[in-house]
């Protein structure tokens, strides 16, 4: 995810040292680029693909200090790949003013569009260069700064959080809609960022800004407006984190962190995808996939349960789909040609097993597409198209939010490559970001955690798009806890699995809607009740599986879909506490990687 630095200083302090140290701070968030724009009569704008030290090794530093005003970045790249030109700050043609941005500007093609037939040269493929464009032009016709920052910004759609620096000021501007920003209240001057441990070395003194909220920072005092220029007060907090605890925004985990940050990375999976009015589903990404069967989803780990969730939806809507573990793929023996559609779930968009599959198909003519979270991947250069998940990155080992994403991602896909009608699934996807939020908000994951610590395995069960949230459920235990867990096809568990089934063993049983399978499900359950295992119920409660459930973990009545995400999330939340109680490594499990680049 995009990270943003600000300071204007009152001369104590050279503005590089402040947005190195900040740039460094965020390296935590993952990105593939990063810049600064230093102000000082003239804007100087240094920026490099790669590594923060590749722009670190390469700048001026010396013939930058003196300066007390700029701005600085982290790049995570949503449109474009990592490249010098894409990363920000970016200017407009004249260089008057520099721009750093995290979000998604969701009009942009259409301001781009407008932009180039006025002539405007782009050098650039981002989202944001319209922004420094949009403000050039109304400095152009004779606006002030502040007054062409504000013209820019109410032109905008979509989520950002801007900071904007200008030749000819020595002030920042800043705005905020769904993505964060605080400012730092320093004795030597005004900070800014996306998130405070780009400035928490200088001071610990912050201010939130809220939706809809524009700020102007100058060497002397800092003001905060609203939408129509209105001066709000502010309330200053002091944060009580050391620096390690900062990059975790006070969690004890990524982990838990990431999973907090679900309805947000889940809002900006469907922002500009879905339309609520016409029920319907535009992938602008995908505007020239011709839909073809049968689709063969191939991925690994947690993305294979996604593709497993994305087949049953993609079946259940008509088209055949099959799911290959990757790293089982065989392009000989598998029934692939130029019909074929091929899809490679990854959120790392690196995986070797994957990658290997993904070529095969490619070598056997089959249609491509990644779904990926890295824009920029071996996968999403490769594959023919990219529908990409826009989870932001993910820092702790075991995939959560990712999961989520891809649920929400493919069955957009699924929407896109069937006929059938979406209104149902769209009416419901839209309440999904509030539903995980409820969930977070209401859990009592951690008091069964603390209850079922000591068990000697953990079972889950689900049928049909509940099935692959079972096996989900399972894996999450097992690589973060080191304890066995296993999860089955609900109607399985009475062909063998049974005979493991006793008092230590709680059963986590998936049950979503009032259907046959959920109907199904419960009788597997009273099955398992039985034989004296413990049950816990994860479940909306249209069934009356919680008669027969010691516990129950409820989310939001929905349907098969967003229950399939708001399901996962409880399992997450046990699986997360399960590991805390025991004082696991959770971020980083012993023997995992984040990316398997091997085979
Ligand atoms: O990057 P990918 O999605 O291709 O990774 C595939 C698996 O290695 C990954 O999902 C793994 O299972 C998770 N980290 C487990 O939490």
């Amino acid at each position: 995810m995009c990270g943003i630095v600000g300071y204007v200083g009152n001369g104590e302090t050279d503005a590089i040292d402040v947005l190195l140290n900040g740039l460094s701070s965020l390296e935590y968030r993952g990105y593939d680029s990063t810049g600064v724009a230093v102000a000082n009569g003239a804007l100087r704008v240094h920026k490099r693909e790669g590594e923060f030290s590749a722009l670190e090794s390469t700048l001026p530093t010396e013939s930058l200090r003196g300066d007390s005003i700029g701005i600085g970045h982290t790049r995570w790249s949503t449109h474009g790949p990592p490249s010098d030109a894409n990363a920000h700050p970016h200017t407009d043609s004249e260089n008057r003013v520099a721009v750093v941005h995290n979000g998604i500007v969701e009009n942009y093609q259409a301001l781009r569009d407008e932009l180039t037939a006025e002539g405007v040269d782009f050098e650039s493929e981002t989202d944001t260069e319209v922004i420094p464009h949009l403000i050039g032009q109304a400095l152009s016709a004779g606006a002030a700064p502040e007054t062409a920052f504000r013209r820019a910004i109410d032109r905008l759609e979509g989520s950002y959080a801007v900071a904007a620096v200008f030749a000819s000021s020595d002030e920042i501007y800043a705005a905020r809609q769904e993505s964060p920003l605080v400012l730092g209240i320093g004795d030597d001057g005004y900070y800014l960022a996306s998130d405070a441990p780009a400035f928490i070395d200088y001071t610990d003194r912050v201010v939130y800004l809220e939706d809809g909220q524009f700020a102007r920072l100058s060497p002397g005092e800092f003001v905060v407006t609203d939408a129509n220029g209105t001066v709000v007060d502010t309330t200053v907090e002091t944060l009580e984190w050391d620096a390690e605890d900062a990059g975790k925004s006070g969690y004890d985990h990524y982990m838990l962190k990431e999973i907090n940050e679900q309805p947000t990375a889940l809002r900006q999976c469907l922002r500009g995808r879905v339309d609520g009015l016409s029920s319907t589903v535009e992938l602008a990404e995908l505007a020239d996939l011709e839909p073809s069967w049968p689709v063969q989803f191939v991925a690994c780990g947690t993305s294979y349960h996604a593709a497993m969730f994305g087949a049953e939806l993609l079946r259940e809507r008509g088209v055949p789909a099959q799911t290959f573990l990757a790293s089982e793929y065989d392009a000989d023996r598998v029934l692939v040609g130029e019909s074929t559609l091929v899809v490679g779930v990854t959120q790392s968009g690196e995986t070797a097993d994957t990658m290997r599959a993904l070529r095969e198909a490619n070598r056997a003519g089959a249609r491509t597409v990644a779904v990926t979270n890295t824009v920029g991947s071996s996968a999403a250069r490769e594959c023919d198209h990219a529908l990409y998940i826009r989870a932001g990155p993910e820092i702790c080992v075991a995939a959560t939010k990712t999961f989520a994403s891809q649920q929400v991602a493919l069955t957009l896909l699924a929407c896109r490559l069937s006929d059938a009608s979406t209104h149902d699934v769209v009416q419901a996807l839209r309440d999904v970001p509030d539903q995980v939020q409820h969930v977070l908000d209401t859990s009592r994951a951690s008091e069964i955690a603390a209850e079922y610590v000591d068990s000697d395995a953990f079972f889950f069960i689900g049928r049909g798009h509940q099935y692959p949230v079972a096996l989900e459920g399972a894996l999450k235990m097992k690589e973060i806890t080191y304890r066995h867990a296993e999860g089955f096809a609900a109607g399985e568990l009475k062909h063998g699995p049974m005979a493991l089934v006793s008092e230590e063993t709680p059963v986590f049983a998936v049950v979503i809607g009032d259907g046959e399978r959920a109907h199904k499900t419960v009788s597997n359950v009273k099955e398992v009740e039985a034989r004296d295992a413990p049950v816990v119920a994860v479940t909306d409660g249209q069934t009356d599986v919680e008669r027969y459930a010691d516990r129950v973990l409820k989310v939001p009545a929905s349907n098969d879909v967003a229950g399939a995400i708001t399901a996962n999330v409880q399992l997450q939340l046990v699986s997360y506490w399960v590991a805390n109680e025991l004082g696991r490594s959770i971020d980083k499990p012993r023997h995992l990687a984040k990316s398997v680049t091997v085979e």
